[in-house]
């Protein structure tokens, strides 16, 4: 069946139609075309064109052919050019004549941003649900291991130590943003383009708040040719998964670091790993693996749909049916890599002794001996040459921190007083720096209390 067609002497060509046609993919929104064609009747009864009989037998043959959908053989032999076609030839076929309306003053311009809307409002709420148990395991997982100390990293290399709990808020910090901007992604899709038309506004007095509400829309587009030609909603959902597949993959690259025998710091779980056909010893992190590789895929519907509009002159052009298959492929792709993530963490162990040798055998305190001259009257610049010297002096004779004793450091530098010693222990610096957002362990424990508050908020 087709749409159109009185004013072609030929039908369209074989080739041309196989090229053209998008059900193999579009059929994804056959739900949300039927709901959205639903409410369209009752639009069409309160403009007149439909009857409430009418109506209320078109209403019901939607709700025939939508459990119809879901099963089996439901597509088999569809030829039609896209899931919007389809829906009205089942329609004809169980309705009859009056299905000749249901069409009335709209078009599959405004159908389609309908559709994808009706759609991605959802799959943005599961993208946020997803990631909410991204964010509780990152705080089961820190509350299990609140003591544990590592060397936190610039440039790859030891730097400064932070509590591992501080670390894994660095990521819920990150996840929750995201949870923001899914929720900022659904607030501007949430608004029905129906009433557009193909372009120029629907002939036809719909009451279009009114179909806002029976959809469950926020508002309503206020302007027919950006209705028909935006695709900035769809953007946005693809931007919010782009940067939330960076943060899986930063933290599955740590992850795959800090579990490799090298770091030794963690012991992914056996249902998360696996082996090589070859090297019998292998226990591969390919599920963080494959979230690294993933996130590229996601970036690439994302550049797929950006050059995509680029250019297109206002208002609809064909081109954009190929928002969906990014669209889709994102979506799931990205819902598979949170869940997958959640279970990596859960799965997880972290052995806290071998990150605290780390920060122990390494210059990670040199910044608190800084900091600490600087307090105690040394102009900073200052303390940062004593501290360098003293640590080049350390690697020069092969010493770790805790091979210097408070006479030998008062011996290399006066300034180096009684307690000074003390903070060759990493934990002693780490609790100088109780400042919001900071590794105190007083700081943290009150950011992981915030944290869980804040998500018990986002999950209620
Ligand atoms: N299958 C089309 C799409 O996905 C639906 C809209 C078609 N409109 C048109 N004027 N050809 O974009």
């Amino acid at each position: 069946m087709k749409l159109w067609g009185g004013r072609f002497e030929a039908g369209p060509s074989e080739v041309f139609e196989r090229f053209s046609g998008s059900l193999d993919f579009d059929r994804r929104l056959i739900d949300a075309d039927i709901r959205g064609s639903q409410a369209f009747a009752r639009a069409l009864e309160r403009v007149g064109i439909l009857t409430a009989e009418e109506r209320g037998r078109i209403v019901a043959a939607f709700d025939e052919i939508r459990a119809e959908a879901a099963s089996p053989g439901f597509y088999e032999d569809a030829t039609d050019e896209d899931v919007h076609t389809l829906v009205i030839r089942k329609l004809k076929e169980k309705a009859g004549g009056v299905a000749d309306k249901i069409h009335t003053g709209r078009s599959r311009n405004e159908q389609v941003s309908l559709d994808m809307r009706l759609w991605l409002r959802e799959e943005c709420a599961d993208m946020q649900a997803s990631l909410c148990a991204v964010m509780g395991r990152l705080l089961d997982h820190a509350e299990a291991n609140s003591t544990a100390i590592v060397p936190g990293y610039t440039h790859t290399r030891r730097a400064q130590a932070v509590l591992w709990p501080h670390y894994l808020l660095a990521y819920f910090e990150m996840f929750l943003r995201d949870w923001e901007r899914f929720a900022e992604a659904k607030r501007r899709t949430n608004v029905l383009p129906l009433g557009s038309g193909a372009l120029a506004g629907s002939g036809f007095p719909f009451d279009r708040e009114a179909i806002a509400q029976d959809l469950g829309f926020e508002g309503i587009t206020r302007n027919s040719m950006d209705a028909s030609g935006d695709r900035d909603f769809a953007l946005d959902f693809l931007y919010a998964c782009s940067v939330t597949m960076i943060h899986l993959s930063r933290l599955a690259e740590d992850w795959i670091l800090y579990s490799s025998e090298e770091f030794g710091w963690l012991e992914l779980g056996d249902g998360v790993t696996s082996g090589s056909s070859l090297m019998p010893q292998k226990k591969n992190p390919d599920s963080l693996e494959l979230i690294r590789g993933k996130s590229g895929r996601v970036i690439g519907c994302l550049t797929s749909l950006l050059v995509t509009m680029k250019g297109l002159p206002m208002t609809y052009n064909r081109d954009m049916q190929e928002d969906k298959v990014p669209l889709f492929d994102a979506a799931y792709q990205l819902n598979g890599s949170l869940l997958m993530m959640s279970a990596v963490i859960e799965s997880t162990r972290l052995n806290p002794a071998r990150p605290a040798a780390a920060a122990a055998e390494s210059w990670v305190v040199a910044t608190d001996l800084a900091e600490a001259l600087a307090r105690a009257g040394t102009p900073f610049h200052q303390a940062h040459q004593i501290v360098g010297r003293f640590v080049l002096e350390s690697v020069r004779t092969g010493k770790k921190p805790s091979d210097w004793t408070a006479e030998e450091m008062r011996r290399f530098a006066p300034e180096f007083t009684g307690e000074f010693a003390e903070l060759l222990n990493a934990d002693k610096g780490i609790g100088t720096r109780e400042i919001p957002g900071g590794t105190g362990p007083v700081s943290v424990a009150r950011a992981l209390a915030l944290a869980k508050q804040v998500l018990g908020q986002l999950i209620l």
